[in-house]
């Protein structure tokens, strides 16, 4: 997408769609666009109840009295930068739906920050998955986007780290049949063209040599071989340093606990973390950030044959901890156990961030509009809601609670793979708190806001790439 600027008054601006923002002293923010429609627009705005309520839209056709085809007043309310963020989203999202490929945003001045979060928000807005739609049903992706301002601040950033989130995204709708461990590899072994970037990949062999029980484990159902996804960041003058941890179950049929048919429908999703791992690391390589980032991905198909693994079976990691398996269906932890325990070995790093699809019951907790953070960190629980506000991604802080431990013991190893209906967001947090030794760590469980069975807000149905930006935002505070 191209980005420009303009300063001009937005009437004259020649593209398809002009979206202003109009905040309740409705009369002003109209008149000078109420005087080309002849006092027609203000007429039409109180007919229709249109008084600048935040969440408030108006579309009018231009008939040729503006440079746009046609206009989008979006009610921004009192005029809070997030109210002017959400305003951007619509904007993006209805530039999509009325085919538009030239939008002008018009939603008042801004500093390098605002701007830059006003660009990724029209992007969120805009971004849809129509790979597998016929050609007359797709729609055009925005190829044009003038930003009505006083300069050209900062959108370059705001690209980079919008088609970091795109790519999250994408990866996350494919089909489960375009993306499994070896595909989702191939897909990260891209990265390596970003400078200071290089990537290795633990194959089958390599797992076992390795004694990577968890992903083999869980992979050793399907013909599709698991590996490990190994990415290093290594930019020139690194203030910093950090490990990245996402769970790349590329589908989860629950294995022998086998999910029922509606609880399997989505689980091509269940990459997620991975995909969210993925597009931070591109984000702060393709910026330059000068943090160094390890970034690890379990990637396993958690499948059914006659090799699947089994309730009852043992599973012994490196550190010695022997997980019982109680539910095959709660794999995740499983595959991120030796991920993290391949974090704790990178010595220079201070803090490990895993992603993961973890639990049912996180979404049960928050629902959809939030991640779930655990952490024992006060001061990066804080950075992340931070990054967090600032990019309007909910994200929900819940207990770490470590009595809640007592759930997970079992007879025959250390700890079982499940704890028992209660707190199962948390007990999941727990099991993977055994694999993590003296790093500053925090998990994210993005169950719910990773994907959305219907569109909401600025999101289409799908994935949500929730994340990229907050995680990407918190690393350039480092
Ligand atoms: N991938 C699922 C969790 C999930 C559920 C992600 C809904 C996205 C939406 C995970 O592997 C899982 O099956 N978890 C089980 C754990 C249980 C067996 C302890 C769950 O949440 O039911
Ligand atoms: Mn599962
Ligand atoms: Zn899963």
């Amino acid at each position: 997408m191209k980005i420009d600027f303009s300063s001009d008054a937005h009437h004259d601006i020649a593209c398809d769609l002009l979206a202003v923002g109009v905040g309740t002293d409705l009369s002003a923010d109209l008149a000078d666009l109420d005087a080309r429609f002849d006092g027609q627009l203000s007429t039409l705005a109180n007919r229709r109840k249109f008084e600048g309520k935040a969440g408030q839209r108006l579309l009018v056709p231009t008939f040729g009295k503006l440079g746009a085809h046609e206009l989008l007043l979006i009610g921004i309310g009192d005029g809070t930068d997030a109210n002017l963020r959400a305003a951007a989203g619509v904007a993006g999202r209805s530039a999509r739906s009325q085919k538009a490929t030239h939008l002008a945003l018009s939603v008042g001045n801004g500093d390098a920050t605002a701007l830059n979060r006003w660009v990724e928000a029209v992007n969120v807005g805009n971004y849809a998955y129509e790979v597998y739609q016929a050609e007359a049903d797709q729609t055009p992706v925005l190829a044009q986007l003038t930003v009505v301002s006083n300069d050209a601040l900062g959108t370059q950033e705001a690209q980079i780290r919008s088609d970091a989130q795109a790519w999250t995204r994408d990866l996350v709708n494919a089909p489960a049949a375009e993306i499994y461990p070896e595909s989702l590899a191939a897909e990260a072994q891209k990265l390596s063209t970003i400078p200071g970037v290089t990537v290795e990949i633990w194959d089958e062999a390599k797992l076992v040599a390795e004694n990577c029980v968890g992903i083999l484990a869980v992979g050793q159902g399907s013909d599709r071989k698991p590996c490990m996804i190994r990415i290093q960041y290594r930019p020139a003058n690194a203030k910093g340093h950090i490990c990245l941890v996402g769970k790349g179950v590329t589908f989860d049929s629950g294995g022998l606990s086998m999910k029922p048919s509606n609880g399997m429908q989505t689980m091509r999703c269940d990459m997620g973390g991975a995909a969210t791992v993925l597009g931070i690391t591109k984000a702060a390589a393709a910026l330059g950030l000068p943090i160094a980032i390890d970034t690890f991905v379990g990637a396993a198909e958690n499948m059914v044959n006659g090799n699947s693994f089994k309730l009852g079976d043992i599973l012994t990691y490196n550190n010695g901890v022997a997980v019982e398996i109680h539910n095959t269906d709660a794999e995740g932890r499983l595959v991120l156990a030796d991920c993290l325990l391949e974090a704790n070995k990178v010595d220079a790093a201070s803090h490990i961030l895993d992603f993961a699809t973890l639990t049912g019951a996180c979404v049960v907790a928050i629902g959809s509009d939030f991640t779930g953070l655990f952490t024992h960190s006060d001061e990066l629980a804080t950075g992340l809601m931070t990054a967090a506000k600032a990019t309007d991604e909910g994200l929900w802080r819940l207990p770490l609670h470590k009595p809640y431990n007592d759930m997970l013991k079992c007879e025959w190893g250390k700890i079982k793979n499940v704890g028992g209906r209660e707190a199962g967001a948390t007990t999941a947090a727990l099991f993977l708190e055994h694999f993590v030794e003296d790093k500053t760590w925090a998990h994210l469980d993005i169950a719910g806001a990773a994907f959305l069975d219907k569109a909401k807000g600025p999101y289409v149905a799908g994935g949500t790439g929730q994340m990229v930006r907050s995680v990407t935002t918190w690393i350039e505070s480092l």
